[in-house]
């Protein structure tokens, strides 16, 4: 059996503190509203959402969400919160790379994520996994950084990709049968060392 490693077991209880990382991932939920649009009979999944900073600001425009992760200590953080959420709310801890989900996860009408994807090596097989557990016409929002010195983490444990190139990204949602893509810088991460351009890339099955 694979040893389960929680990479954010050390920050989780103080992961919503930095008021940078705040603003940038409410940055990157107005640019998904405004890209996507949504109702309350929708069914979203925010992958990779931690303590839910992206969930809740998308919660009041859609009917239920559910919040995969894989790390149990940043879905204790979010867990707690589910009753203040203006819509359902379930909370999965799987690491997506290594279960096979196709059944579990279906004929969902959105998938969104925020800062997560360059935490999954393989990305080509990540987008063919939301392809197959989207609806005809479902969205994506997808936000990441992009391309970047290595010097985002003090820690690269986890992490398999500094940043992504906007264009190659999209191409790669576009192989696997994405349609109507953009890609755009949507907001700047300011560290006290720099400031790392953050893209969103919206587009539909
Ligand atoms: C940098 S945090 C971003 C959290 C949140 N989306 C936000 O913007 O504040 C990345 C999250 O992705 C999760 N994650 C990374 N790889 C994952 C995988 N393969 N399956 C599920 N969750 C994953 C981590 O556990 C972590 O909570």
């Amino acid at each position: 059996m694979t040893e389960k490693k929680d990479y954010f077991a050390h920050k989780a209880d103080i992961y919503e503190e930095n008021a940078k990382r705040v603003s940038n991932v409410q940055n990157i939920a107005d640019g998904i509203l405004k890209k996507l649009v949504y109702s309350k009979d929708m069914h979203i999944l925010d992958f990779g959402s931690g303590t839910g900073l992206l969930t809740q600001e998308i919660a009041p425009y859609v009917g239920n969400i559910t919040a995969l992760d894989m790390s149990t200590s940043m879905n204790k953080v979010l867990s707690a919160k589910k009753n203040d959420f203006p819509c359902e709310l379930e909370v999965i801890e799987v690491d997506i790379t290594k279960e096979n989900h196709s059944e579990k996860f279906q004929n969902l009408d959105g998938i969104i994520s925020s800062m997560t994807i360059h935490h999954v090596e393989d990305i080509e097989d990540l987008f063919i996994k939301f392809y197959n557990m989207l609806n005809e016409n479902g969205t994506i929002g997808l936000a990441d950084l992009e391309t970047e010195n290595g010097s985002f983490h003090t820690d690269d444990t986890g992490v398999y990709h500094f940043g992504f190139d906007k264009e190659e990204f999209l191409e790669i949602a576009k192989k696997v049968g994405f349609k109507e893509l953009n890609i755009e810088t949507i907001s700047i991460a300011s560290k006290p060392h720099g400031d790392f351009p953050i893209f969103l890339l919206t587009g539909k099955k």
